[in-house]
């Protein structure tokens, strides 16, 4: 299949990124995130996490986040909802956009959402029918959708099935979780393949953590099916409390970089993403982990 023409990049820096750091960040920079984010031209800024602040302490203050953000026109500003405690906190925050977020590995699911896989999924009708009445978008995410850090290699069908579920629930896109960032590219490709049997290609995502370098190798081999979607994170933030060893997601610069190279329009100003991307970087204390924002600030841009 051709590649396409436009890729939408949906940022997930303010929430994956943020949400394993050791470092509290201060609820105004993570507004500012956001705020930069969303002005580089991401179409889609995950903004936080309704999740048990007992569970991930990083996103304890998404509500405040979500109250304060200056919200502009055709961005959208999704948060994860993993039960209707979540639901409720963030139609209270005047949330648009939510995220229920399942798993093809048992062990996974149980770690991260402390059920089985079986139960999320009865746990999340109720919050996606009750999102969607409210006239909400919804959506899905599977996690260790190629290895499980705990159970090793996910079969494709087993991905296919509980993304099947989460669109049939109403999910308008499924996200496709590399958790841990062991996938390679011809692997990739063909679970994407298979997932496409059960979900169409226009209602699926690609989320690639960067652990072996290999993400932006997985997303080309993945556009190659038709998907159209890509998770990305500022300055390649990112990792999963859950998923030891799990290094942060591909970053926005990269994806950036690789799309616009290809001639595929984003509407991505990169130079603004890099930009943002050094910024909070210097705020963890740390240099961007993203080459292409290190080569731009390297060239002086
Ligand atoms: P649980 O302990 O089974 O839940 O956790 P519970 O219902 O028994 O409640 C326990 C306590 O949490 C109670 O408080 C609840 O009120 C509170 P207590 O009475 O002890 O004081 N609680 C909540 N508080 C705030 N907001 C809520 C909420 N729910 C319960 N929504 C639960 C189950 C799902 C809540 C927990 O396991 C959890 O929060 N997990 C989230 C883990 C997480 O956020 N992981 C990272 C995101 S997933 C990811 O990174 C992967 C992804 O990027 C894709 C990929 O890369 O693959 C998306
Ligand atoms: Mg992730």
């Amino acid at each position: 299949m051709p590649l396409p023409q436009r890729v939408r990049i949906v940022e997930v820096g303010p929430r994956d990124g943020l949400q394993n750091e050791a470092v509290t960040v201060p609820t105004a920079a993570k507004v500012e995130l956001v705020e930069r984010l969303a002005g580089a031209g991401l179409p889609a800024v995950e903004a936080g996490a309704f999740v048990s602040p007992k569970w991930v302490p990083q996103m304890a203050d998404s509500a405040e986040v979500l109250k304060a953000v200056r919200r502009r026109p055709g961005t959208d500003y999704p948060v994860l909802v993993p039960n209707l405690k979540g639901l409720q906190a963030a139609l209270d925050a005047g949330v648009e956009e939510i995220a229920v977020f399942g798993a093809a590995s048992e062990s996974f699911s149980q770690r991260n959402i402390n059920c089985s896989i079986a139960e999320s999924l009865e746990r999340f009708a109720p919050v996606v029918a009750g999102a969607l009445e409210r006239g909400l978008r919804v959506r899905g995410y599977v996690s260790c959708v190629l290895d499980c850090p705990y159970e090793g290699p996910v079969a494709p069908e087993r991905v296919a099935e509980v993304s099947a579920r989460l669109a049939g629930m109403g999910c308008y896109e499924v996200s496709l979780g590399d958790t841990i960032g062991t996938g390679t590219p011809t692997r990739a490709r063909q679970m994407v393949e298979t997932v496409a049997r059960s979900v169409p290609v226009d209602r699926l995502a690609l989320h690639f953590h960067d652990t072996y370098g290999q993400a932006v190798a997985n997303i080309l081999a993945c556009l190659e099916t038709g998907v159209a979607v890509v998770d990305s994170s500022v300055a390649g933030l990112g990792g999963c409390p859950y998923a030891k060893g799990a290094s942060g997601n591909v970053a926005t610069e990269d994806v950036v970089y690789l799309l616009h190279g290809l001639g595929i329009q984003t509407g991505v100003d990169l130079q603004a993403v890099a930009e943002t991307g050094r910024w909070i970087s210097g705020i963890l204390g740390r240099e961007t982990a993203s080459k292409a924002g290190r080569a731009l600030a390297a060239r002086g841009a």
